[in-house]
């Protein structure tokens, strides 16, 4: 089997104290393996411990214990970092440059050539559509220009491996669209993404997989279908039928919501459902809907944060 892309492994990372104030434990024994070509969200809420762990990963925060393996090459050696882009939480880009010379600037760390770097700089322009604001200066960019300037410096090196910390927090609904666009055409060429957010519908469209991270501690990881499907809580059937039928069916009038003709029962389980679908088609009543209740993302949260 191929080497994870993304080794974490026992990783804990203790902030010491400032004067009066205890240690802050931000990442907390935290274990975590994301396979090459995966779309992997690191999903939790403010605090949780994700700019910790990721700024760990990036080698600018040093572990407390544990260690991160970057295609089977410990993240300490610098070889590593070479297949890798960042995107920081806020990235802090100099104003006074355009966005072609911030982006010239980055390529020079990666000590490309003269051709290859503005080979690569205009196509990392293009892909996060930016090209035609690059001669601009960056001070006159808005928040989702300067995002989509740090997402073409994060790709400047053609990485294997895109890390991203909030990567759609500044985006408006357009921006995130294409920015979702994006990642799924860097998964289409073999990338693997790891993301983090603290936004469940950001996570929805595009991650294969998805780890919970809540108070320093991963709560939580798998497929996003299977978390999301393997529960089903209820199951709503909508009918049309005349009041004084439908209360024939022996329900609770609370039970049952009635919008114009529109009759709806939710139900829990499957033997309740079966005989109600009977009755209201004894009844002469119409089935408009059986609709079976999944859990969303934002309830699977809620469970682990214990909400
Ligand atoms: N430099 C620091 N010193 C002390 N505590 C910090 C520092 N940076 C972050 N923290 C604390 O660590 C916890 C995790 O923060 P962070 O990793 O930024 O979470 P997230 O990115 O999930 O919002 C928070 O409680 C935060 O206040
Ligand atoms: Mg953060």
């Amino acid at each position: 089997m191929a080497v994870p892309a993304v080794k974490i492994d026992h990783l804990t990372k203790i902030y010491s104290a400032d004067l009066g104030k205890k240690p802050m434990c931000a990442v907390d024994d935290l274990n975590l393996e994301v396979e090459q070509g995966e779309v992997f969200a690191f999903l939790g809420p403010n605090g949780a411990g994700k700019t910790t762990t990721i700024k760990t990963m990036m080698r600018l925060l040093f572990p407390t214990r544990g260690f991160v393996e970057i295609f089977g090459i410990p993240n300490l050696s610098v070889k590593a970092m070479r297949s890798v882009g960042f995107l920081p939480e806020q990235p802090q880009i100099y104003g006074y440059l355009t966005g072609r010379e911030f982006l010239d600037f980055t390529a020079r760390l990666f000590r490309l050539d003269r051709s290859t770097r503005k080979k690569r700089i205009d196509d990392c322009l293009e892909q996060v559509g930016l090209i035609k604001r690059a001669d601009g200066l960056i001070r006159g960019y808005s928040r989702g220009m300067m995002q989509r300037l740090g997402l073409a410096q994060a790709l400047i090196n053609d990485p294997e491996l895109l890390v991203l910390d909030e990567p759609m927090s500044n985006l408006d609904p357009v921006g995130r669209k294409e920015f979702r666009d994006l990642i799924l055409e860097l998964k289409d060429k073999g990338k693997t993404l790891f993301f983090s957010s603290h936004i469940l519908s950001d996570a929805e469209m595009i991650a294969d997989r998805v780890g919970i991270v809540n108070q320093g501690r991963l709560v939580n990881t798998g497929k996003l279908r299977d978390l999301i499907e393997a529960q089903i809580r209820s199951i709503e059937i909508t009918f049309i039928m005349t009041p004084d039928k439908t209360a024939k069916l022996g329900f609770e009038q609370a039970n049952i919501v009635q919008q114009d003709e529109h009759m709806l029962v939710r139900l829990e389980n499957d033997a309740d459902v079966q005989r109600t679908i009977g009755d209201i088609m004894r009844l002469d009543g119409r089935i408009v809907s059986v609709v079976p209740q999944k859990r969303t993302l934002e309830d699977i949260f809620m469970t682990e944060l214990g909400g």
